[in-house]
């Protein structure tokens, strides 16, 4: 029996610009998925089509048991983490002697499989933990930086696939407009990368993020009220977090605000979740 447990993530700047290989800044969160994974001759039935490609991937039979701590469509890769943790579990219990490299890889195939679209950044932050620079396809690990944040889910489920494609529709249509939307993204999050343990300007840049995000249209009548409530609580910034129309926000925050956001967050009907960076990226846990 092996229990191998990944971490969610959330984008702290460049969602949707990544697509058009601007730069993007992704961070693993506390949230975990557990995964325990015990040879079996018979498989019993995988309740998720990334488990049952996992095994089908690495042509091996067992059981599963998964736990999550990370809700599922919310924009903070939980199929990632399931998928991560699956294979690492897989690798472990048949002694299969996979990098972490290659599990990272294989559970971006895993998820290209499954889903309509997936970009590797799930799977490479669920795999390695930290703060993870995106640029034009290419990751870099950045230092960890010990920020205080609040995620903000709306429960309230979205489709990145389509999200994705109607950027893409107003890219096409409206060239002009939508391009200096995208270099500004690409101005923020640079500015960003030397910005991670200021708050302050953090949360500035957040803001301006989010802006460019709602003029990308992939807000959300719900995200817009928990975004604007966190601010108004005291957030020094606040922004989506992934595709948008519906999934989670995030804000950072003096550690004196953290209770007034968190309380603004479940006033607008969304569940916050207190978090931080997870730098260990994938692991094995005690049986
Ligand atoms: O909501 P999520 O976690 O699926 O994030 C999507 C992020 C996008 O930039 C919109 C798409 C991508 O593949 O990077």
């Amino acid at each position: 029996m092996a229990t191998w447990s990944a971490p969610g993530k959330v984008f702290l700047f460049g969602e949707h610009a990544v697509v058009f290989g601007k730069p993007g800044i992704a961070m693993a969160i506390k949230p975990r998925v557990f995964v325990t994974v015990r040879k079996a001759r018979q498989a019993n039935v995988a309740k998720s089509a990334y488990i049952e490609e996992c095994f089908r991937l690495m042509g091996v039979k067992g059981s599963v048991y998964v736990r999550s701590q990370l809700p599922s469509s919310s924009g903070l890769g939980s199929s990632a983490a399931v998928t991560v943790a699956t294979l690492s579990a897989i690798n472990d219990e048949f002694k299969l002697s996979y990098s972490r490299e290659q599990i990272a890889k294989m559970a971006h195939s895993v998820e290209k499989k499954v889903q309509s679209r997936a970009s590797a950044t799930d799977t490479y932050v669920s795999s390695f933990g930290g703060i993870v620079l995106i640029a034009a396809g290419a990751k870099r690990r950045l230092p960890p930086v010990d920020m205080q944040l609040i995620v903000g889910n709306t429960m309230i489920s979205h489709n990145t696939g389509r999200l994705v494609a109607h950027v893409a529709d107003m890219k096409e249509k409206y060239p002009e407009i939508i391009d200096p939307i995208l270099d500004a993204m690409e101005g923020v999050a640079m500015r960003g990368i030397h910005k991670l343990e200021e708050p302050k300007e953090l949360g500035m840049l957040m803001n301006i993020n989010q802006s460019l995000l709602d003029a990308l249209g992939v807000g959300h009548p719900q995200l817009s009220r928990m975004i604007l409530a966190a601010r108004d609580a005291g957030a020094y910034g606040a922004k989506i977090t992934g595709a948008g129309g519906g999934g989670s926000m995030i804000a950072v925050y003096n550690k004196r605000h953290k209770n007034k956001v968190a309380q603004a967050i479940e006033k607008c009907d969304g569940r916050p979740i207190i978090t931080s960076i997870d730098s260990e990226g994938v692991r094995k846990e005690k049986e």
